[in-house]
């Protein structure tokens, strides 16, 4: 046996519950490394216009486009939108946003191929087809979309009309995420998002009809009212109508940062081992159907494309959760958008007013940001494989040129508690998380991050 394989010594397992409890710890999400708490405002325009301007040009690169508007506030939500009663501010918006991308073209200095475009939100159906138009004119007269361009949206089917499919769909787009979360109405009042069964399925059918080749759905465990009856409800609906992905989050509590969520009965909300509970029955129902489970909270049908990656080892997390998208930079537009280029972590103002004022200067409008440093990026791909495969390989990163300080020795010693537990399983540097242990990776990637716990920073629960 190799000297460095840890023996596990027999003892009784602590159930679901108590481990629930136990790593009841509220850790980062890890959609990016370092995560976003820790960017500063010592990153600034000009680090941005230097890391844009050392861009790979051989190699397509992603985008991301920030829509922050709503018709309505669902109380739950941890995204960066407001509300509006009319299109004015959303068409003022675009022109900004056109502006923008006309700005960073110009920093960029060239052309470059795009691999991936994302519409978030908020909203992006709140766009009117003739925004969706200029928008995608804009984008294609300083990006080249290779012909196997994924071009995805975040749907809300409330507001979802032909015309914008119509719209959508002659401009490329290839995948939509529809917005659902739980199709139960004492669930649906409480987090102030009524959304009839008829509309979900609608809004389905819309996209499909139209022809749109990948159509995902959005959903949510923890949330008031949310039982593991419930939940398995919602899924046994959801599966009927075939989506190709499903995503099952974990409701994110963060009223500190969120003031609406004050608004949810906090004494209805699940506990964590219900949570655990939600989430275990949601898993197995799913790969039941067919699903191939991916990371930590998506499901893919086995002919999709996630699910071929995975077995490709080819899944990648960004800011939108788990992707098939491998571009090293990500490019991002609009208030509050984040962009990941070589160099480093760059996110706009938050404030639509202070995005335009920015914009209408003719600056970038870079608010703040984190430069990487090899350590960083070691770490990074390490949390990255860790969050996507579950399992990783530490001796291809302890010994490459970094940091990594006493080649993640310390860090060995801190994962000893999920061995002991039955989560984790150590092979010299080699480790792989058990079927048990997936709803803890968020606390393992922890174990790997400098910066936790260094900073004032709240997170929600791990599990
Ligand atoms: C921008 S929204 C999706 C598009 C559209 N606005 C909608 O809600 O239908 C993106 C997704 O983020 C998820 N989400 C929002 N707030 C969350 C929270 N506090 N915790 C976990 N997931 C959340 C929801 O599943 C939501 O569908
Ligand atoms: S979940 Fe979607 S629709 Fe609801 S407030 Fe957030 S972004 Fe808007």
């Amino acid at each position: 046996m190799d000297n460095d394989t840890q023996v596990t010594l027999d003892k009784a397992p602590l159930s679901a519950t108590s481990l629930a409890s136990k790593y009841d710890a509220n850790v980062p999400r890890y959609t990016s490394y370092p995560t976003a708490p820790h960017f500063h405002k010592g990153i600034g325009e000009a680090d941005y216009r230097k890391w844009l301007a050392e861009t790979d040009r051989q190699r397509p690169v992603s985008l991301y486009l920030h829509i922050p508007f709503c018709s309505q506030l669902c109380w739950y939500c941890g995204c960066n939108t407001r509300v509006v009663n009319s299109h004015r501010p959303v068409a003022s918006y675009v022109d900004t946003l056109l502006k923008e991308i006309d700005l960073t073209a110009e920093a960029i200095g060239g052309p470059l191929k795009v691999e991936a475009l994302h519409f978030g939100g908020g909203t992006p159906n709140i766009l009117q087809p003739d925004d969706v138009d200029r928008i995608f004119a804009t984008l294609r007269r300083h990006f080249t979309f290779t012909d196997n361009a994924e071009i995805a949206m975040e749907i809300d089917p409330r507001e979802l009309t032909a015309e914008f499919v119509a719209a959508a769909r002659r401009n490329g787009l290839n995948r939509a995420s529809v917005g659902v979360q739980d199709i139960d109405e004492q669930v649906q009042n409480a987090i102030n998002r009524q959304q009839p069964w008829a509309v979900t399925e609608g809004a389905i059918k819309l996209l499909r009809d139209a022809n749109v080749p990948s159509v995902n759905v959005d959903l949510l465990y923890g949330l008031p009212y949310q039982t593991e009856a419930s939940v398995r409800e919602t899924m046994r609906r959801m599966i009927a109508l075939q989506p190709d992905r499903i995503a099952l989050f974990g409701y994110a509590h963060v009223p500190w940062m969120k003031p609406a969520q004050k608004l949810l009965p906090e004494d209805a909300m699940p506990d964590s081992p219900s949570r655990h509970a939600q989430q275990t029955a949601a898993a197995s129902m799913l790969e039941d159907a067919g699903y191939v489970r991916i990371g930590l909270d998506h499901y893919a049908r086995a002919s999709d494309s996630m699910a071929k990656a995975l077995a490709a080892g080819d899944v990648h997390r960004n800011f939108q959760g788990y992707t098939t998208d491998g571009a090293e930079s990500l490019i991002g537009f609009g208030a509050s958008a984040i962009g990941k280029l070589h160099g480093g972590y760059v996110q706009n103002m938050v404030a639509v007013v202070e995005w335009r004022a920015a914009v209408a200067a003719g600056k970038l409008p870079v608010h703040k940001g984190i430069a990487l440093s090899e350590d960083d990026r070691l770490r990074g791909a390490i949390i990255e494989e860790l969050m996507c495969s579950f399992r990783v390989d530490l001796g291809k990163f302890a010994d490459r040129p970094g940091l990594l300080g006493d080649h993640l020795q310390t860090e060995l010693q801190r994962l000893q508690t999920f061995v002991d537990d039955d989560l984790l399983v150590r092979n010299g540097m080699n480790l792989a998380v058990t079927e048990a242990g997936r709803p803890f990776v968020r606390s393992m990637a922890a174990v790997f991050d400098t910066y936790f716990g260094k900073s004032s920073a709240r997170h929600s629960k791990g599990v």
